[in-house]
């Protein structure tokens, strides 16, 4: 090896060697910070979105309605994007029922990119420029849990992961003209915790999580600090009828009870509306996640193994 590589490498070794020497006294000021936000109440207020139009994606149902009527009691006007015109209109009834503000239906298919692009034109001549992104319309479960079909896994990963890459395409160029804006995308627990039987789902969330960290991370290194991009990292919800029915049979609901969506929504359009980066919920997930990181993987992976194996199991031989 020649002088010059193995100098490049002694140099990365001593950084890293720093960095581990430093380490307890970054994880002390971290915690410090922390606590001193929350003692001292320095965390930012939420914005005002009053007047501003906002996209949900997914919003006939779940999660996806719930959050489209929590921007609207906060003043937003909102677009309720679905492939389910159904619900779609079910969520405007809803909305133009509890607040003053406008409010459509569309009906699009996240996946498909020129259905965005007519999606934006549609939504900018009805209610205006958007400024506030939802990116949350998703698959959650195949039809057969262990040996989906290979169309089946394609759109999961087409729904839950490309559709982002679409989504930002098209609605994020307006927001850095105007150097303003939010985006809140939905991800999941599974893709910090990965989970046995679900590898198209969990690799899709960890994906999408993967995806907004190195999208913030651009939009602070071209100076666009007030686009907020926000990722939700919700354990199991009371949403889905399938997925709780399923918790419900296999007990998983024993271990933590699932999360109201209108709880839910309240959380993260007040985290986003904070500047939040990433929530999870519940909360206690955040600290359970520094503990769990910690460990070797193979602790990890025991760890979920033994709390989530034997129930996930039950619930693949359930489904097929
Ligand atoms: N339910 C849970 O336990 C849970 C847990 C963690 C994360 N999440 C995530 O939260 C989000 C919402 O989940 P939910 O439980 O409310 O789901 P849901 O099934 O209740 O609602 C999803 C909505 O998205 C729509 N949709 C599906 N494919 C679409 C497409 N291609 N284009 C446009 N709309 C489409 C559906 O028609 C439906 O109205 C998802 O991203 C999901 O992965 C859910």
């Amino acid at each position: 090896m020649s002088m010059a590589k193995t100098l490049l490498k002694l140099r990365a070794h001593v950084s890293v060697a720093i960095l581990a020497a430093l380490s307890p006294l970054l994880v002390a000021a971290a915690l410090f910070w922390e606590l001193f936000g929350k003692l001292f109440f320095i965390s930012s207020s939420p914005k005002s979105i009053v007047g501003e139009v906002a996209v949900v994606t997914g919003a006939g149902h779940g999660l996806g309605r719930a959050i489209a009527l929590e921007l609207a009691a906060k003043g937003c006007h909102v677009a309720v994007v679905d492939i389910n015109m159904t619900g779609a209109e079910g969520t405007v009834k809803q909305i133009q029922e509890m607040a003053k503000v406008r409010a459509k239906a569309y009906k699009a298919d996240v996946s498909n990119y020129l259905e965005l692009v007519q999606l934006n034109r549609d939504v900018v001549s009805d209610l205006g420029p958007v400024m506030v992104l939802i990116n949350n319309a998703g698959i959650l479960l195949h039809r057969n849990t262990v040996n989906p079909e290979p169309a089946e896994v394609q759109q999961m990963i087409n729904v839950n992961l490309t559709a982002h890459f679409w989504t930002n395409m098209v609605f994020l160029p307006t927001m850095k003209a105007m150097r303003k804006g939010y985006l809140l995308t939905i991800s999941s627990l599974s893709g910090l915790f990965p989970l046995p039987y679900n590898t198209t789902y969990t690799t899709t969330k960890a994906g999408t999580t993967a995806h907004m960290r190195a999208l913030r991370m651009e939009l602070a290194l071209e100076q666009l600090n007030d686009i907020h991009v926000c990722t939700a990292m919700p354990n199991f919800l009371e949403a889905n009828e399938e997925v709780r029915q399923l918790t419900n049979e296999v007990k998983i609901s024993n271990l933590y009870p699932l999360i109201s969506v209108k709880q839910a929504a309240q959380r993260l359009v007040d985290g986003m509306l904070r500047g939040e980066r990433e929530i999870l919920l519940p909360g206690l997930a955040a600290l359970l996640y520094r503990l769990m990181i910690v460990l070797p993987v193979s602790w990890q992976e025991l760890a979920l193994v033994l709390t989530f194996g034997p129930r996930l199991k039950q619930l693949c031989a359930l489904r097929n």
